[in-house]
């Protein structure tokens, strides 16, 4: 078990991120009485009760489980106003508590709704995908997506504790582990540790491995966050291979994790192009990458979603975050044109 602080200047509230095993019996189990108590509610997705209704039910047997249709595409305001009505129909006070047992959409959503009741109330997350475990769960960003603009409404709202268990990944597809390899290869940039023991890996879809490896990708985000709890600078370094991750994401059927390697591919061959680059270790990257995507067939682009990205603050031009070296990374300003001719240019060496 390992438990990893995360203290934000700005709301003075700490949250704790906890790596542990049977999270239903040690956990939520003994919590019952006070979600009873108190009022609480599960929130959670239609895969997830379907695989864990068991547990669910035995360990918080009368607790509310609202459940949401599985997928990105229910990320939005029609869910989470369901959500708060169910809330309020389960008579949830100010002392009450939220539990997002899901992945990224759930945890989102969840975490939403948790800062919006009430103006306010305890939110505990359980990630149960790999992406959500090392990622999204963590840092206490929360959305939905509005307007055909992925995550337009949010709010920034800490979970109080985060609790991660490996069972989880047991269930998960590959192509769900793929997604959050693409997280955590990007963190693999950021830490000289980490990325070690990437390239070192037999097989980066081991899951005894990964679950080794989720705790110290907590470490590198957690320890990035609280220097930066609006993403107004450092922050910007997670954005590693996101850029142009989101504009494939728009135009190609890939997952997230999907279009983050290959926008970690992209941007990698911008980073040389642009910068004194260590190429032994954008040589690394690229392989990690290739190895975690199993497939060398290259992506559609649609550059007019780049410009749409929010975090490109300026019109007609893009903003990167590119990786140059092992924890170094330098922010890359191009004009479209020039965008679409460099992507271009780094493509055709790409494969
Ligand atoms: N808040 C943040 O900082 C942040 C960071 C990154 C991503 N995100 C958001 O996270 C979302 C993506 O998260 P995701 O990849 O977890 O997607 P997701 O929540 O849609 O989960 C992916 C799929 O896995 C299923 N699933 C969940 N747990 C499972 C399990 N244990 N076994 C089998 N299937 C399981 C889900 O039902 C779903 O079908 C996006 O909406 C993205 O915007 C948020
Ligand atoms: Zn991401």
């Amino acid at each position: 078990m390992r438990t990893i602080p995360i203290i934000t200047a700005r709301e003075r509230t700490e949250s704790k991120v906890i790596c542990r095993q049977h999270v239903f019996s040690a956990v939520l189990a003994p919590m019952r009485e006070q979600l009873l108590a108190g009022g609480g509610i599960v929130f959670t997705d239609s895969n997830v009760v379907r695989l864990y209704q068991r547990q669910i039910s035995r360990a918080l047997e009368g607790v509310p489980v609202f459940v949401m249709e599985a997928g990105e595409e229910n990320k939005n305001e029609t869910t989470l106003f369901a959500l708060l009505r169910a809330m309020a129909e389960a008579g949830l006070r100010r002392n009450s508590t939220l539990i997002a047992l899901g992945g990224g959409v759930v945890g989102d959503l969840g975490g939403l709704a948790a800062s919006l009741y009430m103006r306010g109330i305890s939110c505990i997350q359980i990630p149960t995908t790999l992406l959500a475990q090392v990622d999204s769960s963590v840092g206490g960003k929360t959305a939905v997506d509005f307007c055909g603009v992925k995550n337009l409404v949010g709010a920034f709202k800490q979970p109080a504790y985060v609790y991660v268990d490996r069972v989880f990944l047991k269930t998960l597809p590959r192509r769900e582990l793929r997604c959050g390899l693409g997280e955590i290869i990007k963190h693999g940039a950021l830490s000289r540790p980490l990325f070690e023991k990437l390239t070192s890996a037999p097989d980066l879809f081991d899951l005894g491995f990964l679950a080794e490896i989720v705790p110290e990708n907590i470490c590198v985000k957690a320890g990035i966050v609280p220097k930066d709890p609006l993403e107004k600078g450092l922050r910007r370094c997670l954005n590693l291979g996101h850029t142009t991750g989101h504009a494939i994401e728009l135009s190609s059927g890939l997952s997230h994790g999907e279009c983050v390697l290959w926008g970690l591919l992209f941007e990698s061959g911008l980073a040389a192009r642009h910068f004194e680059a260590d190429a032994r270790f954008l040589q690394d990257l690229k392989t990690l990458c290739f190895s975690a995507l199993e497939s060398r067939e290259r992506p559609t682009l649609d550059l007019t979603q780049a410009l749409r990205d929010k975090k490109n603050m300026a019109a007609g031009e893009v903003t990167l975050t590119v990786p140059v070296a092992l924890e170094r990374y330098e922010i890359l300003r191009l004009s479209y044109a020039e965008y679409e001719r460099e992507l271009r240019e780094v493509g055709k060496r790409l494969c």
